[in-house]
């Protein structure tokens, strides 16, 4: 994948994707968008906030921001998490380290540790790799993300970051939904940046109950949740 390095909004840095012509977060801010988006609209913020453990899957690893930032605050916090993300192609250290996200973490070590973890994995890794680092532990899926198996009841919440569904549309499908929705604890919610029709539509047809709520502070307008009721 050819990618370059762009500053966001709020100072921190995201990569474009000339594969998918889009970047990876929100260019009005990548870590105000991770923490709005995924770990306060999905409820994943309350529940470490309260020492409740967090069982999370993502579409999309990407950078890993999303998974540095709740890992992160688990550890803050001191409560377990277990975090699973998809991802067909896993970066190299060298890449995650050029963007500087160390410096938002008050655990910085957790990001260090990774790079040593994915330099140990080689070049171009596949199958189910495991990352821990005290009571955080990262699952990485990786290969093409329609084919994982997800399980049933485990999650607290989904991070459905995957590119928009014009560009990445075999992540936005209704197959690969039924999938999320099955994976997901009931009560459990699916927060995600997109609010088009098509896909508020198609995860109300499932049974998901679907709202738009605020987004970011100086970012997008609305973002969706939905939760398996
Ligand atoms: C928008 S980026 C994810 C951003 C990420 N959550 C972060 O914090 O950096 C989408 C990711 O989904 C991955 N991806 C796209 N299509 C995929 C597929 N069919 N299977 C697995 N991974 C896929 C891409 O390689 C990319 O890393």
């Amino acid at each position: 994948m050819s990618l370059k390095q762009e500053p966001t909004a709020d100072g921190s840095q995201t990569l474009y994707s000339e594969r998918y012509g889009q970047t990876f977060h929100s260019d009005k801010g990548a870590v105000t968008e991770s923490k709005h988006v995924f770990l306060w609209a999905s409820g994943v913020t309350a529940r470490l906030e309260r020492s409740l453990t967090a069982s999370i899957l993502e579409v999309g690893f990407g950078t890993g921001l999303n998974f540095f930032l709740s890992a992160d605050l688990a550890l803050k916090t001191e409560t377990p998490m277990t975090f699973v993300s998809l991802e067909q192609s896993l970066l190299s250290s060298e890449t995650v380290q050029g963007l500087g996200y160390e410096e938002g973490l008050e655990h910085p070590e957790l990001l260090t540790d990774y790079c040593q973890f994915r330099d140990a994995l080689g070049p171009e890794p596949g199958g189910k790799q495991v990352f821990k680092f005290k009571d955080v532990r990262l699952e990485l899926l990786l290969g093409e993300a329609t084919e994982q198996n997800l399980g049933e009841n485990r999650f607290d919440a989904i991070y459905q970051d995957a590119f928009s569904p014009d560009a990445n549309a075999e992540l936005w499908s209704e197959t690969f939904f039924t999938k999320l929705l099955h994976a997901l604890k009931p009560g459990g919610k699916l927060t995600t940046y997109s609010v088009k029709g098509e896909i508020r539509r198609r995860l109300k047809s499932l049974g998901f109950e679907v709202e738009k709520i605020p987004g970011p502070v100086g970012g997008k307008r609305e973002m969706l949740r939905a939760t398996k009721v």
